[in-house]
């Protein structure tokens, strides 16, 4: 063999391992990328935690009217208010009678009958949503029957925000949503810390999405890391509970795709929809 076939194959050899061991490295490495990627990714960018870190989180079940022997499965959020009473939003439950569901607390799981189930008696849906602004007052009550056995651990009642959150505080979101826009559910309940914006930055920056109908009401709030993204409730998360400092501020609602950064998730505002929750609140 001359020299330069010599040359020729071990530069063969060098390239083929090369190949291999680039080829093998490869998909772990875009494996983990993919985990931390934006926009999308679970309740975007968040963490795994633990129903006593949320205790006042539920998962509302839902089976559709003409699929009675299908089971109930996650649709949505909620937060518990008082032990027979879940905020959620209108959008979940619009069309849809007490029935077709079941609230599942005190679990960290999307599927399955861990934790406490309940059912629903009552659905009342503020008879403003969609007025004035596309899912504008996107809030409903649900009212248990029966009550949930709070136990000041897995399962406990959240107050309610009576003041709008200030510009920049940290709120946490959590919930069993898509880990992408589009994508798959979490089976494990996941948080993600996201700074509270301004409904006058947050108008600006819906300005060109969707029809005129989109604009940020004073009913609504945002929240999300602006410029950067990455960190966003998602798809299946709506209904569920946006917290600052144990109180309940924000109800998710909707948003572009998800964890996009130049647009926040929008909220439905607790305390600007305080007074329709506190009046129609079933007397104690
Ligand atoms: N509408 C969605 C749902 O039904 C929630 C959207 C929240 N989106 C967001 N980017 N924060 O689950």
């Amino acid at each position: 063999m001359s020299p330069s076939w010599l040359v020729y194959l071990s530069a063969c050899l060098i390239c083929c391992l090369v190949a291999t061991t680039t080829v093998r490295g490869l998909p772990l490495q875009e494996d983990q990328d993919a985990k931390i990627d934006i926009p999308d990714g679970r309740i975007v960018g968040g963490y795994v935690t633990d129903i006593a870190q949320c205790p006042y989180q539920i998962s509302l079940r839902y089976k559709g009217i003409t699929t009675p022997q299908n089971a109930y499965s996650h649709r949505c959020g909620g937060s518990i208010i008082s032990s027979n009473e879940v905020l959620t939003a209108a959008h979940c439950v619009i069309g849809t009678v007490p029935s077709q569901y079941k609230v599942v607390a005190g679990s960290n799981y999307r599927t399955g009958s861990d934790g406490v189930i309940t059912s629903v008696k009552e659905i009342i849906m503020h008879e403003g949503y969609f007025s004035g602004a596309a899912y504008n007052n996107d809030v409903a009550l649900l009212i248990l029957d029966p009550p949930l056995p709070l136990n000041n651990f897995t399962i406990k009642a959240i107050q309610l925000a009576s003041e709008p959150p200030l510009p920049g505080a940290i709120s946490k979101i959590s919930g069993w949503g898509t880990t992408s826009s589009g994508g798959t559910a979490s089976d494990v309940l996941l948080a993600v810390d996201v700074p509270i914006v301004s409904n006058e930055v947050c108008n600006q920056d819906y300005e060109d999405f969707g029809d005129e109908t989109y604009q940020i009401t004073k009913e609504m709030l945002c929240a999300g890391k602006r410029g950067v993204g990455g960190a966003d409730a998602c798809q299946g998360d709506s209904g569920g509970p946006l917290v600052v400092r144990d109180q309940l501020y924000g109800v998710v609602s909707w948003g572009n795709r998800c964890a996009l950064a130049d647009y926040p998730g929008v909220y439905a505002n607790v305390a600007e929809l305080r007074s329709w929750i506190d009046v129609n609140r079933p007397a104690l």
